[in-house]
């Protein structure tokens, strides 16, 4: 049995662990990310590393990272909502470390474990994945195999035109989908909500202190779950925006199966009944041609660890 450690590096935290060849994760470990700061971030990456390569032969890293990642899989080259500037993530881990590494996208990653281990284990030759977090990502795999483009950055769903002239994204571009279907959208959307609507939001604002500029992302799905309506109608503005781009990926590379994964698919059907609706109301015109089902991811937090740690037994 061989060993590999994959480490998933998000906004807010980031997670380590131990993966076996049949995916399984033996050991996990997770630190909170140094806020915009690159080299604190590298280091807690290493630390991470060593703590759970002591004892244990490990054959390789592989990292997840939230931005656009060179062909050679070595440098992060952009991070819309991270502080990587062309970052040469990958020698300086492998320098300190004493393994080899590669670094991938973290939704190509969290992409290749639901098709290998996930949502969908069942597809043998293609699959897309959305994952619903600060930002939007995206994960292609086609004949088998994850879907990089020429040079390494194929696959930002999240920066797919959702509306001409739209909100502001951090990639620096005007209406990208990742402003209308993110889990920070989620949160845009229920402060509006609450601002315009405090009556109908009243199980939203005391989660919140009565303060809407103080709503959370878990706060929006706990009162959706309880019935708040402002709520509900977050998640049912994530999901019509989400549905519409599910649809045009798969008019685009009619997949075997089309997966959404984050944070927010806690909320369940609240989330995937306006994404399945707006989905298929997109695809009408295909009328009776097969279409892919929109699955829920079923990996969870670990998702990005089990992807980097797969890649990385490839190298
Ligand atoms: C970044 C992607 C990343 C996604 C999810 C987007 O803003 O451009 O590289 O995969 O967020 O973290
Ligand atoms: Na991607
Ligand atoms: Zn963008």
């Amino acid at each position: 049995m061989t060993l590999t450690i994959g480490v998933d590096v998000g906004g807010t935290k980031v997670a380590g662990g131990v993966v076996d060849d049949t995916g399984e994760v033996l050991v996990q470990t997770r630190r909170d990310t140094p806020a915009d700061d690159v080299g604190k971030t590298r280091d807690v990456i290493i630390e991470l590393v060593g703590e759970l390569a002591a004892g244990r032969t490990i054959e390789a890293v592989g990292i997840g990272a939230a931005g656009w990642i060179d062909a050679s899989r070595s440098t992060v080259l952009f991070a819309p909502n991270l502080a990587w500037r062309d970052e040469p993530l990958r020698d300086y881990v492998s320098k300190a470390v004493g393994l080899p590494v590669i670094v991938e996208n973290d939704a190509n990653v969290a992409a290749w474990a639901e098709f290998r281990y996930g949502a969908a284990r069942d597809a043998d030759d293609s699959m897309i994945m959305f994952t619903i977090g600060t930002g939007v990502g995206g994960g292609i795999v086609l004949g088998g195999e994850l879907m990089r483009g020429a040079h390494g950055i194929a696959a930002e769903l999240g920066h797919m035109l959702a509306v001409p002239d739209g909100h502001q994204c951090g990639c620096g571009r005007l209406g990208c989908i990742e402003q209308y279907a993110s889990g920070s959208a989620l949160v845009r959307f229920a402060r509006a909500g609450a601002r315009q609507e405090p009556n109908r939001a009243t199980a939203l604002l005391a989660l919140a202190g009565g303060e809407a500029e103080a709503i959370t992302g878990p706060m929006v799905t706990a009162a959706a779950q309880g019935g708040d309506p402002v709520s509900a109608e977050a998640f049912a503005q994530i999901g019509r925006w989400l549905g519409t781009s599910l649809a045009d990926m798969a008019q685009i590379l009619d997949p075997q199966t089309l997966v959404v994964g984050g944070g927010v698919i806690d909320a369940g059907d609240l989330l995937l009944g306006p994404t399945r609706r707006s989905y298929l109301d997109a695809l009408a015109q295909r009328g009776r041609l097969p279409v892919a089902q929109v699955l829920p991811a079923e990996l969870g937090n670990s998702a990005g660890v089990i992807g980097a740690a797969d890649l990385a037994r490839r190298i």
